[in-house]
């Protein structure tokens, strides 16, 4: 059985992943901004300390060994550049600070962590194809926050992989959760579907099997890769 933190579990992509990893009989440590519980700990990423106050939280939960840390949390706010020029910059920061530093911050604790023990260890992350096509005007900071993930992870990967740590990375396009629902609607629904050889936004539980398969399956040798799920709409 592996101990597995992961971040943003309360709902959407990460909710599935916790259900599914569950029922293959990992131990899972869940995480929400603030509804904690027994396996679930709170930490609002846009607290400079949250990160630190997660990991040393689930490592005591943990009796003291992760095994996989999946970086999914995330926030998709638009910021259009036609706000002020504070409140852009303020956007931008929270943006980044929610979805690329606090990644960054469990993941180095986590290799520290393998390091210190001699032990294997995976991080999945859950990054976005806006992180290789780009996103819309209004979101400069989620598609760098999601390019500047793709690149640590691929770092990690390179620098750790003869440690038997390996990293993985997935590049969803629209998946089926409030993130994307609001945006679509936003956007006039259907019309974009139009973009999508598949004609449909990705299930949350497809993700999730992605999620289980890199955090479980996937051979070592995939270290560094990036999984595209986003129904053919930007293929690489
Ligand atoms: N949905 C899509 O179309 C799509 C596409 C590509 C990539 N992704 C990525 O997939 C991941 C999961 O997305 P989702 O669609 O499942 O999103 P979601 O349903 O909006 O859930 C977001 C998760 O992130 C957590 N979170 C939000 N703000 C946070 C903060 N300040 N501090 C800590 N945690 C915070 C939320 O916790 P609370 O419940 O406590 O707020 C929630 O668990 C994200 O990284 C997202 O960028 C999503």
């Amino acid at each position: 059985m592996s101990c597995i933190l992961l971040t943003g579990s309360s709902r959407g992509i990460g909710a599935a992943a916790a259900a599914l990893l569950e029922e293959r009989g990992e131990k899972v440590i869940g995480h929400a901004t603030r509804s904690g519980g027994p396996e679930t700990i709170a930490a609002d990423f846009l607290e400079p300390t949250a990160a630190q106050m997660l990991w040393d939280g689930a490592l005591e939960v943990s009796g003291g060994a992760i095994d996989v840390l999946v970086n999914n949390a995330g926030l998709f706010d638009p910021n259009p550049i036609e706000g002020s020029d504070v409140e852009w910059l303020d956007k931008w920061e929270e943006t980044l600070r929610i979805n690329l530093s606090a990644a960054a911050q469990l993941s180095r604790f986590a290799v520290k962590h393998w390091q210190e023990r001699g032990a294997k260890g995976r991080i999945v992350h859950v990054a976005s194809r806006a992180g290789h096509r780009g996103d819309s005007p209004a979101h400069w900071h989620y598609a760098a926050a999601k390019g500047g993930m793709l690149a640590m992870h691929k770092t990690i990967a390179r620098a750790y992989a003869s440690q038997g740590i390996t990293s993985f990375a997935i590049a969803p396009g629209f998946v089926d959760t409030a993130m994307a629902g609001d945006y679509l609607e936003s956007r006039g629904g259907e019309g974009l579907l139009a973009d999508i050889p598949l004609g449909r936004v990705a299930e949350p539980e497809e993700i999730a099997r992605i999620i289980a398969f890199c955090a479980l399956d996937a051979p070592e040798s995939m270290t560094g890769a990036v999984i595209d799920a986003n129904g053919a709409s930007y293929v690489r």
